[in-house]
């Protein structure tokens, strides 16, 4: 079979990314404009200003993933882009430069779903890497612990009832004046903390259920904050922080190795922005070697949003003949598995 090569394009959030990737595999460049440093300042995304961004920044951020990848347009055998879920205002910048560049090279064009492309950064991580397994997906706005038994079905185990782990994170990183975004500040202060000082709740909800639910534990916190604020007492923010995401990651990795256990898989894969998480891919990979499994995580570029995956994405849908209108529309609500 020739070589397919997919332009991604991905501004469902608040990073605009642009990426060529060959047989949704191999990563021939991958630009990210992240806009952190202008939200940060407003203590977390601004959606109007993420849209105002994306169209700054989408032009230039294309070019640049095309001569990275040393490629012509005309090299181009699809152009895949993010359609949902994410900030409308934001999708629909990605969306209509997708449609245009589609339009105007009489280039296929496929619309993905995000949170399918956050699972297909494990393709890229490892080329042998294949179906079935166990994904465990945490994003800031996702938390999904899916069976993959193709690259086109995902059967639903469980999923967050409340907080994202990630906006759990960015929540609680808000409480303790760390500021925006929460994942990497907490991360970097748990090194510095002791994770058994503060016993925060573990939530594991019903027996042999696979949902999530992390708004108590950032209750439990805040909680915390405002009990040692009344009483005048020292907050030691590096072991809020390390007990926070102890607790987080217990219930993050037991659910995953039970979930394995279930479907009778011994692949795990991890996904999505907070799969960036130091301590929790130390853990999972500890637990992971103690029950024999083996597991794949991106590397943190390939966590946190970026067009590579998206373009991987395009590849599967692509090669299995599904192609987008010139009507393609962004849809914020996009759940995982609808078209
Ligand atoms: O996947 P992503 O980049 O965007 C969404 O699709 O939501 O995930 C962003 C989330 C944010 O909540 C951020 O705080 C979290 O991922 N995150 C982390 C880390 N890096 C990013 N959480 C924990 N530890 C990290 N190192
Ligand atoms: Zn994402």
């Amino acid at each position: 079979m020739n070589d397919v090569i997919v332009l991604g394009i991905e501004t469902s959030c608040d990073e605009t990314a642009a990426a060529v990737v060959r047989n949704g595999r191999f990563v021939l460049s991958n630009t990210i404009a992240s806009q952190i440093d202008v939200h940060t300042v407003y203590g977390g995304v601004v959606p109007e200003i993420a849209s105002r961004k994306h169209i700054e920044n989408i032009d230039w951020v294309i070019d640049k993933a095309m001569s990275d990848a040393n490629v012509s347009f005309n090299d181009i055998d699809a152009i895949a882009v993010t359609y949902g879920p994410g900030l409308v205002g934001a999708l629909l910048v990605g969306v209509a430069e997708a449609k245009a560049l589609a339009y105007a090279l009489k280039k296929p064009l496929v619309g993905v779903n995000h949170i399918e492309g956050h699972i297909c950064a494990n393709y890229i991580q490892d080329i042998n890497f294949e179906p079935p397994y166990i994904a465990l997906v945490v994003s800031g706005g996702h938390s999904h612990l899916l069976y993959v038994s193709d690259y086109y079905n995902f059967e639903i185990l469980g999923r967050t009832r409340d907080d994202a782990a990630g906006e759990a994170y960015d929540k609680v990183a808000r409480a303790i004046g760390m500021g925006y975004p929460g994942g990497p500040k907490i991360d970097n202060a748990a090194k510095l903390g002791n994770a058994e000082a503060i016993k925060f709740p573990r939530v594991f909800l019903e027996d042999e259920s696979f949902d999530f639910s992390f708004s108590g534990l950032k209750s439990a916190v805040l909680n915390y904050i405002n009990k040692m604020k009344m009483t005048n007492s020292d907050i030691y923010v590096n072991d809020v922080a390390a007990s926070f995401q102890n607790a987080v990651i217990e219930v993050l990795t037991q659910k995953t190795i039970s979930a394995a256990k279930f479907k009778n898989t011994n692949k795990i894969a991890m996904a999505g922005g907070v799969s960036a998480n130091s301590a929790l891919r130390r853990e999972m990979k500890k637990l992971c070697d103690e029950n024999g499994f083996s597991l794949n995580v991106p590397d943190p570029i390939f966590c946190t949003d970026n067009a590579a995956m998206i373009a991987s994405a395009g590849y599967y849908e692509f090669i299995k003949g599904v192609k987008s209108d010139i009507d393609l529309n962004a849809n914020p609500n996009l759940k995982l598995g609808e078209r």
